[in-house]
């Protein structure tokens, strides 16, 4: 899986999400108007870097369910950063439908001879992951 965001995020993609939820839900425009003039506005204060930031944590959350999901479902995952995601915007056409690449992950079974399988996971203690207040 590879998980994209716009390379360029504008109001029409403001526009396309407000129609995917009108047709969703059966409401008429008005109905939404001022949630979407508030999106908007937010979109049109923030530069594309900006825009870029935020829109790869959003990337990050839906790579959060894949994991998560294929854990539940007994299907083998992975993280991976450190990719040229240039080459796999290159590669894959992503550039050509104003996307990027941002976080790949792939999915599929681990092979029996994998021998990392048996590795003891390493987790930071409880005691010293969370913060009590
Ligand atoms: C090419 C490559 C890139 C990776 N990049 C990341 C990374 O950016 N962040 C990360 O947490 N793990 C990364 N990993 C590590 C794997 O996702 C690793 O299996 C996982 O983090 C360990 O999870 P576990 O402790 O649940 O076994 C990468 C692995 C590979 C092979």
């Amino acid at each position: 899986m590879v998980f994209a965001t716009y390379a360029n995020y504008t109001e029409a993609h403001v526009d396309e999400y407000a129609a995917n939820i009108i047709a969703t839900r059966g409401i008429k425009p008005a109905d939404i108007q001022g949630f979407v003039n508030t999106i908007k506005s937010t979109v049109k204060g923030l530069t594309q870097e900006q825009l870029q930031a935020w829109n790869t944590k959003q990337a990050y959350i839906a790579l959060g369910f894949l994991l998560q999901s294929a854990a539940l479902e007994g299907i083998d995952a992975c993280p991976m950063e450190g990719f040229d995601a240039a080459k796999f915007d290159e590669i894959l056409g992503l550039a050509d439908k104003n996307l990027k690449a941002i976080v790949i992950a792939p999915i599929g079974f681990r092979a029996d001879d994998d021998t990392y399988q048996f590795y003891k996971k390493v987790r930071t203690a409880k005691k010293d992951l969370f913060i009590n207040v």
